[in-house]
């Protein structure tokens, strides 16, 4: 086989997939069913539960949620929440950001990877 097919394929893969998956490493539906980990404190829409909605948190900076009462470990936090930055944040938040009041941990790699997989598909209106 030569090089060239590889290539070739991940092209394809590329322009058939939806613009919000293209890149994502993980399984977004997977993604979707361990969000029952954060649902109790945060909805996928703007609206603000225990934690702030997380509708297009991914690429938005930290603490930004409008009528949020964020910490302020992590309004003070300068954070962008890009996926690796999401990636250590969810693997030990208040190691990130010492003093946050997010406190759950998600340990598997491959869990935390599937959750930001479905976290892009919350953009958009
Ligand atoms: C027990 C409640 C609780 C659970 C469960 C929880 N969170 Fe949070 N989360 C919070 C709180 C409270 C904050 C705000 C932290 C602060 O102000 O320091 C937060 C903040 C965040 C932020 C930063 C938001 C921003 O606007 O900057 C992200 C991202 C986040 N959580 C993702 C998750 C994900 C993904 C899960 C599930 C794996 C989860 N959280 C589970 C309570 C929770």
């Amino acid at each position: 086989m030569r090089t060239i097919f590889p290539a070739a394929a991940a092209a394809v893969l590329l322009l058939t997939l939806p613009p919000a998956s293209a890149f994502a490493d993980g399984d977004a539906e997977n993604g979707k069913k361990l969000f029952a980990r954060c649902s109790a404190c945060h909805a996928i829409t703007d609206q603000n539960k225990v934690g702030p909605g997380l509708h297009n948190i991914v690429g938005r900076p930290a603490a930004s949620q409008p009528q949020y009462k964020y910490s302020p470990a992590l309004a003070a936090s300068g954070l962008t929440w890009d996926e690796p930055t999401l990636d250590t944040f969810l693997k030990a938040p208040t190691t990130l950001v010492k003093g946050t009041r997010m406190n759950l941990a998600v340990a598997k790699d491959q869990d935390r990877a599937d959750i930001i997989a479905y976290l892009k598909t919350l953009s958009g209106n």
